[in-house]
């Protein structure tokens, strides 16, 4: 059997870390890629059939992920909610995993699992829970939407637990805005209660929930018989960064009887500074929160965290007890027993790594920052003749411009012009069923005023180049290209 040659091993991931930041800002943000290409690349560089030295093996993952990723911590990479990541947070997950505890179980794992309720309980007033509270880390924020909708059963309908939607004395119904994430869709499958258990709610001129219009929803519903399970509002919409009317919400869910979950994935982190944190005033009349690690607060994939304020309803939930398992010394103390997973990452170690580094106080001083960041590329939009039409104090900007018609001249054909000469990544967007914007999030701590700049003059060549030019196959993620792959590895221009 072949030897780890250690030096080498640790020798080739500092080579391939020392100033990666420094130089993925100076790449191209996209990539784009032929999956048969990637998929024979990935089998050349790995021929299972021979042992393959770790140096070596590692140098071949990373050459796949520096050419054939869009780099989502580039600082003009200013796409969905993918941050950038904290150099302390990638220590803190190459640490957990050399030591792999197993957070199934309190007794296995105390050090970790008391770094991460440190963690949580220091967030959980930010979103308006008490001590107490049930709180976990997910892998994301659809496991976290998930654990929510699976503690309001078990709240709402104690026989569920047992008897499962059988228990339920009527048809339920899920109500949330047209604007509201999709993992709902896949929840309300996962959870056996079928896609039209949601109650999609329009919303208004602002793109948020019209509290008016969920009153009147809820109330058709009672007439019909439908058993109202749960209110979803969202504080921070993934289209618009839009944060529902909260307390508006939490009054028309707590009239109606039906559990309050605030989906705050990305937008929770606005809590954390004091400016912005009046937005989200109602969050604390939820019964649920979801707020993901991995969006806003800079960690790596795989990170999200769950709050709920019924601890017994979650316990209704996930209870379950086994002689191979230790018997649990109190109620929900074992984390398999008060979420999905069974065994689990140390997830939230380096959430407290990177709370440790920067505070609390410094981390609501960059939440600002970043959103200081999308004010001024609003304004820098507006000067160049753009159209913002989303309204939000965070940073997340959509916007148009009267020029852009047609099939020619899209939205669509100018933000593929973008992704395609890669000194920016903006994408596009549909709100509210059919406004199409170009959608830009500040995502990355590393993104400055003079990358803004960057961006809308990336974005005013790609207005005027489209005017002449057909339309092109989508670039990105899903993109379609033949060129080889050194012609790839170029530099931003
Ligand atoms: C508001 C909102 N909720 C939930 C999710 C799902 O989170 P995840 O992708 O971590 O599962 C997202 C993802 O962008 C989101 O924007």
């Amino acid at each position: 059997m072949r030897e780890t040659d250690h030096a080498a091993l640790w020798r080739a991931l500092h080579l391939e870390l020392d100033d990666l930041p420094g130089r993925i800002a100076g790449r191209a943000v996209s990539s784009e890629a032929d999956p048969a290409e990637v998929r024979a690349e990935v089998e050349r560089a790995f021929d299972l059939a021979r042992p393959l030295a770790a140096d070596q093996a590692l140098r071949a993952a990373a050459r796949l992920l520096d050419d054939r990723t869009v780099q989502v911590t580039h600082p003009r990479y200013l796409g969905l909610f993918n941050p950038s990541v904290r150099e302390v947070t990638i220590a803190a997950d190459a640490l957990v995993a050399a030591y792999n505890p197993q957070l199934a179980a309190y007794s296995h794992a105390p050090g970790a699992i008391e770094m991460e309720r440190h963690a949580l309980r220091a967030l959980a007033p930010f979103v308006g829970m008490p001590a107490g509270a049930a709180m976990s880390f997910t892998s994301g924020g659809s496991e976290a939407n998930l654990t929510a909708i699976l503690a309001a059963l078990a709240h709402r309908f104690p026989a569920w637990a047992e008897r499962g939607v059988a228990a339920l004395p009527a048809p339920p119904a899920i109500y949330a805005s047209e604007e509201a994430h999709h993992s709902f869709v896949k929840i309300a499958r996962l959870a056996g209660l079928g896609t039209e258990v949601l109650r999609l709610v329009p919303v208004d001129g602002g793109l948020a929930l019209d509290p008016a219009a969920l009153a009147r929803a809820m109330a058709q519903g009672r007439a019909r018989g439908l058993a109202p399970l749960a209110v979803v509002a969202t504080a921070g919409t993934t289209g618009a960064g839009v944060i529902d009317p909260l307390a508006d919400v939490a009054e028309v869910a707590s009239r109606e009887g039906a559990w309050l979950h605030v989906d705050a994935a990305w937008g929770g982190a606005a809590a954390l500074s004091p400016r912005l944190r009046p937005a989200l005033a109602g969050i604390e009349r939820a019964d649920s929160v979801t707020w993901d690690a991995h969006k806003w607060l800079q960690v790596p994939m795989g990170t999200g965290m769950f709050f709920c304020r019924h601890p017994a309803a979650v316990a209704r939930a996930f209870a379950v007890a086994t002689g191979y398992m230790p018997a649990a010394a109190e109620l929900g103390q074992d984390p398999f027993t008060s979420s999905v997973q069974w065994s689990r990452r140390a997830l939230g170690v380096k959430v407290l790594l990177a709370l440790a580094e920067l505070s609390l106080p410094g981390w609501g001083a960059l939440v600002e920052r970043m959103a200081d960041l999308g004010d001024a590329l609003r304004a820098r939009l507006r000067r160049a003749g753009w159209q913002v039409v989303n309204r939000t104090p965070l940073p997340v900007v959509c916007a148009t411009h009267a020029g852009l018609q047609g099939a020619r001249k899209s939205v669509a054909a100018v933000v593929r012009e973008v992704q395609r000469r890669g000194r920016a990544w903006v994408s596009e967007v549909v709100l509210a069923g059919s406004r199409r914007a170009v959608r830009m999030c500040i995502t990355s701590f590393r993104t400055t005023e003079g990358d803004l700049d960057v961006v809308v003059d990336e974005l005013e060549r790609a207005r005027r180049a489209v005017r002449s030019r057909p339309p092109k196959p989508p670039a990105g993620p899903r993109a379609s290209a033949r060129r080889p792959l050194q012609k790839r590895r170029r530099k931003a221009r």
